[in-house]
């Protein structure tokens, strides 16, 4: 059987730690050749910068070759069917990341592929941002276990991996969302079950000063994410009350730390400088992009 990570739970909770501790050792200057000789084939169909980048330069530091498409270039499912698609990848190249839209064209083309499928962000979730982020998680505080998360904002596909990577190393997210934008039941429900060994858990609330209670990080994303333009005028009216700004922080933890996933629209979610503040971790956190990443190709390549 290939080895897909198409949604976060695609990993078992007992695999995420050993692949943190191997991102922070490739970041602390461990040598690997794992991809030495082989291609990964980065497909995207929405923009990307820390996700390009980090693929890119990770998949170069394994001792492999990047080759990317810019969105529009293949046409998947467009100019050419996915299996399709899927099948010639799978003779040139060794590893496929993907970014796309419907979580149903991912799972498609994995169907299709006799190589690894990385989920480079469909609409449903963002699951190699969430194994950056329990990276960030593990750096700042020591460890995942027993952590209080909030992320404030949209029950999105940033928070819905989130859950799922926080809950399955025993840790607590509480995500808070305006009525109509919360984090699908299900999910709710599957991260609980995730992480149900280690205590782990996942909770939806709606007030953002319930959720940063005793937090220890305080996390969000934008309002609108890639594909929903149409809808920024009314959800800008509707997650008012939702920015992260530091009377919001001050709130938490005395010792939180603050994190977005990025691009951030400044004076929407975030008050302008927030990510300048002293509690910002959120360039350690896209850094680890590129480690948490190189971290799983190797796993996948290997297994
Ligand atoms: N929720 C955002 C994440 C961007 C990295 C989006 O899907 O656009």
């Amino acid at each position: 059987m290939v080895n897909h990570f198409l949604k976060f739970s695609h990993i078992a909770p007992e695999e995420i730690q050993p692949i943190i501790d191997r991102a922070i050792a490739l970041k602390t200057g461990a040598i690997s050749n794992a991809l030495a000789g082989k291609s990964v084939a980065i497909l995207f169909e929405k923009p990307s910068l820390r996700t390009k980048l980090s693929f890119w330069v990770g998949t170069e530091k394994l001792g492999g070759n990047p080759v990317h498409f810019a969105p529009e270039e293949v046409g998947l499912g467009k100019r050419e069917p996915i299996a399709d698609v899927a099948h010639v990848m799978s003779r040139m190249s060794e590893v496929a990341v993907i970014r796309t839209f419907a979580q149903t064209t991912i799972e498609e083309f994995a169907k299709n592929a006799s190589i690894p499928v990385i989920n480079a962000l469909t609409d449903a979730e963002h699951p190699c941002q969430a194994l950056a982020d329990v990276q960030t998680i593990t750096e700042q505080l020591g460890t995942v276990k027993g952590a209080n998360v909030a992320f404030i904002g949209d029950g999105n596909n940033v928070a819905v991996s989130l859950g799922y990577a926080v809950s399955g190393l025993g840790g607590h997210l509480v995500v808070a969302s305006p009525n109509g934008y919360e984090v699908p039941f299900e999910d709710v429900e599957g991260a609980n079950t995730f992480g149900s060994a280690v205590d782990g858990s996942m909770k939806q609330v709606t007030s953002p000063q319930e959720a940063v209670m005793n937090a220890d990080i305080v996390y969000t994303d934008v309002w609108t994410s890639m594909g929903q333009e149409a809808e920024t005028a009314k959800r800008l009216i509707n997650f008012d009350g939702y920015q992260v700004n530091p009377a919001l922080l001050d709130q938490a933890s005395a010792t939180v730390k603050f994190m977005h996933d990025l691009p951030a629209h400044h004076g929407e979610e975030i008050s302008h400088d927030l990510l300048y503040d002293s509690r910002s971790v959120v360039f350690d956190q896209a850094e680890n992009r590129l480690w948490a990443q190189a971290a799983l190709m190797e796993k996948l390549i290997q297994s």
